[in-house]
């Protein structure tokens, strides 16, 4: 994995990211309308995705950051789920919304929603930018999706292998796509 030559195809454009994360932005400003929302961004891989989707949406909106990790330097799940850091504040009846780059097999999503929920919040969605469910293995699934991915193994636009391609601004697949 040394240069971008190692990279399959694009599966999804910048201009299909846009699109799509501005009607997600749309229908969560609907669903809260007249409400405040409170957006967790679950680092790292979220990080483009939260920053391009807080534009799009109307409502009264907070931001937080919580930052936990799965996998090492490795394209397969350790099923061990590590919070690196937790929310600087409560969420007591507030709405939650927790903003994901992708649920793979789950196992992240699922370990947070039940820790978040600990915490009464008024209401616990989850939006994810991509979802593989060919690949789930915990019960979960999003209020909001973006996209239905194959099960491949993708990078950029938030996503890494290995830390890197975080930055490539659409999202693409590692050579031959398979993981
Ligand atoms: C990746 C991805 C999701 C999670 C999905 O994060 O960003 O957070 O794995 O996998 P799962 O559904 O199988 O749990 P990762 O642990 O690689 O950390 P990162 O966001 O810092 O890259
Ligand atoms: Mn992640
Ligand atoms: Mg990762």
């Amino acid at each position: 994995m040394e240069n971008q030559s190692t990279f399959g195809e694009v599966m999804i454009t910048e201009e299909q990211l846009k699109q799509r994360i501005k009607e997600l932005g749309k229908q969560i400003s609907e669903d809260f309308k007249g409400e405040e929302i409170l957006v967790v961004c679950i680092l790292k891989g979220a990080v483009l995705f939260l920053s391009d989707l807080i534009r799009e949406i109307t409502v009264d909106t907070k931001i937080d950051f919580m930052a936990v990790t799965s996998y090492g330097a490795s394209t397969k799940s350790s099923g061990v789920v590590r919070i690196l850091k937790d929310l600087d504040t409560g969420i007591e009846d507030q709405n939650v919304i927790i903003v994901e780059d992708i649920i793979d097999s789950g196992i992240t999503l699922h370990y947070l929603r039940d820790y978040l929920m600990g915490r009464m919040p008024k209401t616990l969605k989850i939006c994810t930018l991509l979802d593989k469910p060919e690949r789930r293995e915990a019960d979960i699934k999003a209020d909001y999706t973006g996209f239905e991915v194959e099960n491949k193994f993708i990078v950029g636009y938030g996503l890494d292998y290995d830390q890197k391609y975080r930055n490539l601004p659409y999202i693409t697949c590692l050579e031959g796509c398979e993981i």
